[in-house]
């Protein structure tokens, strides 16, 4: 018998994908300057694009004080983490971060990793077994399912934000020890999940809740504690939490934050966390500056709610596609793949960089623009966005009628 043949496969992935406007490319950045981005047109020249896709919501990646902290700490600890935790790599910045994020988050414990996904993987390797079962949103982030598929357990997905969906998902699997994930915000629709009543599920059914809340932090709930504060939620309803770094605070790393005796188990179980290198010292020390500024300077959050509100009632005048989301992700919806890119590419003609998001990041046929804000946007560039995406919408619909 004759194996398949892996560089075939590939070839006729990559055809499928040209077919169905799927291929993607990565830009590369020349420089950034706030909201402002230089991006390498591939051929040896340069455009400066007004950046609305990244997660930078607080426009914490530059700010001085986070920059200087980075180089203070690099030019004394150095580049690198130098080894794992549990071997050498485990620093006292590494411990302060922890405990400031325990303390803004309001947990007895947290736990640094090198990125969101390696935690997600973490968490459910070290607590779910082969019996067990994981009960997840559909619209969850990749990780959260990559996580449950290597713990071994049972999957079980219920439709987006159905909390009745859920329950019968868990009463449906009543042996095992049980675990309901869900994002806090979700990534790619930036709804935020029915966290009160998901909790209560999880508490009906014995149900550990974890909630990953890479896009909450920082953006929702008092001081950006995030969407399970902005619940009204303690750790006792939601035991484990993910916040990330890499996104409102601007650096790079995550943390799994909650009961200290589950975030404990993970210190010394979780193969994402043991063997890996420890995040560098230098990172530590900028997130602990991002995270006291996060904590302080409200303003960020309410520029943001101002951003979105304007962005929204100027997006609906024109007539655009938006989803129900009062968040900084504002995806404007555009159907199929080809269109998508059409409109980002009008849209970069324009000097705006939006990325096209298609399946299988979405569902099929939900092809979108993911608009990002961040505080550093101006309110009226927000407009100015709304209208250049009318424009790229009708140059998209005359292209089409075209070749109808
Ligand atoms: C909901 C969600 N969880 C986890 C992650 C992974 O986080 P990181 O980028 O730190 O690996 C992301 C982002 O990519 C995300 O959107």
């Amino acid at each position: 018998m004759e194996r398949p043949d892996l560089h075939a496969r590939v070839a006729a992935s990559r055809s499928q994908r040209s077919a169905g406007a799927a291929r993607r490319v990565r830009r590369e950045v020349l420089r950034r300057d706030g909201a402002r981005c230089e991006v390498s047109d591939g051929h040896g020249g340069s455009r400066s694009l007004l950046n609305f896709c990244s997660n930078d919501y607080l426009g914490l990646s530059q700010h001085f004080a986070v920059v200087n902290a980075l180089q203070d700490a690099a030019a004394r600890d150095g580049a690198g983490g130098v080894a794992s935790h549990l071997v050498c790599g485990h620093h006292a910045v590494h411990g302060a971060l922890e405990r400031e994020l325990a303390d803004w988050l309001q947990v007895p414990r947290t736990l640094l990793f090198g990125s969101g996904f390696s935690a997600n993987l973490a968490v459910m390797q070290a607590l779910l077994e082969d019996d067990d079962v994981c009960v997840q949103d559909r619209l969850n982030h990749a990780s959260l399912i990559d996580g449950a598929r290597l713990a071994g357990c049972r999957l079980r997905r219920y439709p987006h934000a159905d909390v009745e969906g859920a329950l019968r998902q868990l009463r449906g699997a009543p042996e095992g020890a049980a675990m309901l994930a869900t994002d806090g915000v979700f990534s790619m629709d930036g709804d935020v999940a029915p966290l009160r009543e998901l909790a209560i599920a999880a508490r009906v059914q014995q149900a550990l809740l974890y909630v990953d809340d890479a896009h909450g932090v920082g953006v929702l709930g008092p001081e950006g504690r995030g969407s399970v504060a902005a619940a009204g939620l303690d750790v006792a309803a939601v035991p484990l939490r993910l916040a990330t770094l890499g996104k409102a605070l601007g650096g790079c790393g995550a943390v799994v934050a909650g009961d200290a005796d589950l975030v404990d188990h993970l210190a010394e179980t979780a193969r994402p966390y043991l063997y890996t290198t420890a995040l560098p010292p230098a990172q530590a020390a900028a997130m602990l500056a991002a995270v006291r500024l996060a904590r302080r300077e409200h303003w960020r959050r309410e520029r943001l709610r101002e951003l979105v509100q304007r962005f929204r009632a100027s997006a609906t005048r024109h007539g655009l596609q938006l989803l129900a989301s009062e968040t900084p992700i504002q995806p404007v919806l555009c159907g199929d793949n080809a269109r998508a890119v059409a409109m980002a590419e009008a849209l970069e003609d324009a000097g705006y960089w939006v990325a096209a998001i298609r399946p299988p990041t979405v569902p099929e046929g939900q092809a979108r623009l993911r608009v990002a804000f961040s505080a550093i946007h101006e309110p009226a560039q927000a407009e100015a966005l709304s209208d250049a995406l009318a424009l790229a919408r009708d140059r998209a619909d005359v292209a089409a009628s075209r070749y109808a």
